[in-house]
């Protein structure tokens, strides 16, 4: 393990050091720094569509049909280049994002695809993960960009897209690229030559509500990769591995809906052995599906996810009004009840996938504005789709990822986000608080988040054309009179609050929004947050909050102290101790004795790896499903309630009823005793006769097993 080396160097060098010279002190992280590239909870991400944004190099523009700036379907020219000049012009420091999220870097198909008239720029038609899209650069290109950023303060996330290369089926049309594989320009396979079985063929079913059905099946034509082929497993370890050591931050990663979650966890672990980065997925959501299978992902997958619960609420209630503000807070209570770890989703008003907020926003330019005085004061990590603050419009794809119309830093939206951006980095309420509602109607919203002394009240009144008197508003902002951090931009005033919380009449107008803040040093021990949020024994993790205190005190996992690495009052690092795999209470003792717990911490038994079970002959009754427990931790360790399933039972090419299968992210090289039960929504569970099976996983690539089910 890579770090476990570099450590190793270290305490070898700091051992010279202490003996010949005296040692330097070392200045502590904080949770606001960009080294800190784990947790993003005070972090402000702007992702940018790379060939829509600025072209700074036009000699690594396409050339031929695929290159035409008239149209949003083919390459316009944007690369890394263009980004680095705005990184270096200062636009996004002073907008006061610290992360970018780019267009997926790999090599991408260079034709239209026939089956669209599109060209790849945006990135989702992968060729070689190996290879850099020429069109945004060469590898020096993109280090220069991942330099810049870090030394203007800002950290680099790619998009990356491992469920799919590019389209190979639709109707009877011929693709001469057949969604073809390469290794740094090695051809490993394409779907009607595939040899190795590196694509999934299932018949193209258009079902993406059916999670077996997504999950197997190609989305859209695209040739849809087999994750449990050791090949690919071992390509895709490798390849986020080989962009990761050239120093990127974060991965955004495509459509994780439509990968099995077992190999998804297991590619994970991969990642954090050696990398400590945040990771968030794609689970494309809208309002009128079911929340479940999407909960239980973004709770047991290991990695957080796009938050498209609290994107459609926003984008209802201050965008189209459809819905009430009313109803918008309650999806902020529902998500904060559903999810482990709300503070790590990563929330937006827009993307990509969607209109532009611009064009649903029922009073245009003024709801734009509310909606980023929100988001930016809301739990999760905010994210601005680049243009959004210039007021670009685009109803869909391709028009909402058009050109890039201006860099005006005078746009109203422009100093609304650079205003609200940098509070995340100094108040610990936006970035690990608690959210409650304090004054609400249809079209009031005034909210508070609060983490120990730290408070910020926010109020937005998406009505226009109404003033509304608010009386009766307490908060936990001490007595005093505060100033809107908006500087009355959007026509806020001070307020003043009395001794007992009592906020003094005032009143909102139509439109208006007001943002009140308190911070300070005096804090008690209180962990935030704890990122990655799960890891095996030796990895590094960053426990970010306020009142750790300046001195190094101590942490423990369970009862099991870990090796501290850096510790600051609002960020300590450390490495998982050797512990069995489990879910463990993380403590912070600090040096003055005071001491806080974080619970539910995942530790996974060993290095992973993916394995897919099939049992024969489980007959089930109507409502029942197979489901599989274990003596480990990725088992469930004999918890029925924690059984990995439901199992799945109609793939063609893979497993039809009454044989069953699921894929399961494994610790390698380990002997596991296990059994298959039934279990019904009521939780009724029928467990298997006889004596446990037994398996040993495999050390290396990916695992099969197949059982017979025990009546
Ligand atoms: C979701 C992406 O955001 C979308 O733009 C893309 O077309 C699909 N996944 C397929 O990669
Ligand atoms: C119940 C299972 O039936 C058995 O096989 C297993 O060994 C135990 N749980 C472990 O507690
Ligand atoms: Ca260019």
């Amino acid at each position: 393990m890579k770090f476990l080396k570099k450590l190793g160097a270290l305490a070898l060098a700091s051992a010279l050091t202490l003996s010949n010279f005296p040692m330097a002190p070392v200045e502590a992280k904080e949770d606001s720094d960009t080294s800190n590239t784990a947790g993003y909870s005070t972090d402000v991400i702007y992702q940018i569509v790379t060939d829509r944004f600025v072209d700074g190099d036009s000699s690594n523009n396409p050339s031929g049909e695929i290159f035409d700036k008239y149209d949003n379907r083919k390459y316009h020219g944007g690369d890394w280049a263009g980004i680095t000049q705005k990184i270096s012009d200062g636009y996004f420091t002073n907008l006061g994002v610290t992360a970018l999220w780019i267009s997926s870097p790999v090599e991408n198909i260079m034709i239209i695809d026939p089956s669209n008239g599109c060209a790849s720029y945006h990135g989702y038609w992968a060729k070689d993960f190996f290879r850099t899209n020429s069109a945004f650069g060469s590898m020096d290109d993109f280090q220069t960009l991942v330099d810049t950023a870090h030394a203007n303060g800002l950290k680099i996330i790619i998009d990356f897209a491992p469920n799919h290369t590019s389209t190979a089926e639709y109707d009877d049309i011929y693709f001469p690229e057949d969604g073809a594989l390469y290794r740094d320009g090695a051809f490993v396979g394409s779907f009607t030559n595939d040899t190795q079985g590196i694509f999934n063929h299932e018949e193209w079913i258009k079902d993406y509500d059916w999670l077996e059905n997504a999950t197997y099946h190609s989305m859209y034509g695209l040739a849809d990769l087999n994750h449990m082929n050791a090949t690919v497993d071992e390509y895709l370890k490798d390849a986020i591995d080989m962009w990761l050591d050239k120093g990127v931050d974060g991965i955004r990663v495509d459509a994780v809906k439509h990968m099995p979650q077992g190999w998804q966890t297991n590619w994970l672990s991969d990642i954090y052995e050696d990398h400590d980065v945040f990771v968030f997925g794609e689970w494309y959501w809208d309002p009128s599906k079911p929340t479940g299978e999407m909960t239980n992902f973004v709770n047991n997958s290991g990695m957080s996810l796009l938050d498209f619960r609290y994107s459609s609420a926003v984008r209802n209630a201050i965008g189209s009004e459809e819905d009430t503000m009313d109803k918008l807070y309650q999806v902020m209570v529902d998500t904060e009840n559903d999810y482990n770890e709300v503070n790590d989703q990563v929330t937006f008003i827009d993307n990509h996938d969607m209109a532009r907020f611009m064009s649903i926003g029922k009073d245009g330019q003024s709801s734009v504005n509310q909606a980023y005085v929100l988001l930016l004061t809301s739990r999760g990590v905010p994210t601005i789709y680049y243009g959004s603050e210039q007021y670009m419009t685009g109803l869909s794809d391709p028009d909402n990822r058009a050109d890039m119309t201006s860099f005006n830093t005078n746009t109203t939206a422009y100093q609304v986000i650079s205003k609200l951006a940098p509070l995340r980095k100094t108040n610990a309420a936006l970035s690990y608080g608690t959210s409650e509602e304090k004054w609400v109607n249809d079209d009031v919203l005034i909210y508070e988040r609060k983490f120990g002394n730290d408070v910020v009240l926010t109020a937005v009144n998406r009505n226009e054309n109404v003033s509304y008197d608010i009386t009766g508003l307490f908060t936990d902002l001490p007595e005093g009179s505060y100033n809107d951090e908006l500087d009355g931009i959007l026509n806020g005033e001070t307020i003043s609050v009395n001794a007992k919380g009592a906020v003094s009449n005032f009143t909102l107008n139509g439109g208006e929004c007001a943002v009140w803040t308190y911070t300070t040093d005096e804090q008690n021990v209180n962990i935030g947050n704890v990122d990655p949020g799960m890891g095996i024994s030796g990895n590094k993790i960053s426990i970010s909050g306020r009142g750790f205190g300046d001195t190094q005190g101590n942490v423990t996992f369970g009862k099991t102290e870990a090796t501290v690495l850096d510790w600051s009052d609002s960020l300590i690092e450390v490495q998982i101790p050797e512990v069995a795999g489990g879910k463990y209470t993380i403590t912070v003792n600090t040096c003055d004795g005071d001491k806080d717990a974080y619970d539910g911490f995942r530790v996974l038994t060993a290095s992973q790896v993916a394995t897919r079970f099939y049992v024969n002959n489980a007959e089930t009754d109507y409502g029942q499903a197979v489901y599989i427990v274990g003596n480990c931790e990725e088992l469930g360790n004999w918890d029925p309630d924690r059984a990995v399933g439901c199992f799945f039972n109609n793939t063609a090419s893979i497993a039809n009823y009454p044989t069953w299968f699921f894929d399961i992210s494994l610790p390698k090289g380990t002997k596991l005793e296990y059994k298959y039960i039934k279990k019904d929504s009521a939780g009724n569970v029928v467990w298997e006769s006889g004596a446990n099976h037994v398996y040993t996983t495999v050390t290396d690539g990916t695992g099969i097993v197949v059982d017979d089910f025990n009546n």
